[in-house]
């Protein structure tokens, strides 16, 4: 049963690179391993996560984000069933969610996950990806 989830939260402490590069680096052993697919939104102090796989591996693979002292005031956003993964190609692909792009920023001057519903979350994600300069270390 293939299930999807979006989840958002806060940095505790800066998003630095080192920061980011251990996520990552531990994200796309154990997604691999476990079949989970994905992206890593990240900026202005936040984070904004899909997650793509298995039902009992994605709510595995919630359990130990949740616990991560690295972030806090987790809040799943979406979680369904779906026919395919949108992330198939990343075990967990990076996004910047400082919105660069002036045609992203026009339609979301102020964008705030935790007053956005899951379609207008998504959407965005949809947006940053498909803009070239927004994956980081697809992987
Ligand atoms: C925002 C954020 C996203 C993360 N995403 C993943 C992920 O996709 N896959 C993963 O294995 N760990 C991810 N982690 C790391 C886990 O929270 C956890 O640190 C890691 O699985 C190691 O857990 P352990 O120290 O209990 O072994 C993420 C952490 C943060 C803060």
């Amino acid at each position: 049963m293939l299930t999807r989830m979006i989840y958002i939260s806060r940095a505790v402490g800066p998003q630095t690179t080192t920061v980011t590069t251990q996520i990552l680096e531990t994200a796309r052993r154990y997604n691999k391993a476990h079949n989970l697919t994905g992206v890593l939104c990240q900026g202005r102090g936040l984070y904004v996560q899909v997650l793509e796989g298995e039902r009992s591996a994605v709510n595995g693979l919630y359990r130990r984000i949740v616990g991560d002292n690295r972030h806090d005031h987790t809040e799943i956003v979406h979680f369904g069933e779906i026919e395919s993964r949108q992330f198939k190609e990343w075990s967990m692909a990076l996004v910047h969610l400082s919105i660069d792009d002036p045609m992203v920023a026009m339609k979301h001057p102020e964008f705030d996950p935790y007053s956005a519903n899951s379609t207008a979350i998504m959407g965005l994600i949809t947006e940053l990806l498909s803009s070239s300069s927004a994956i980081q270390n697809p992987g």
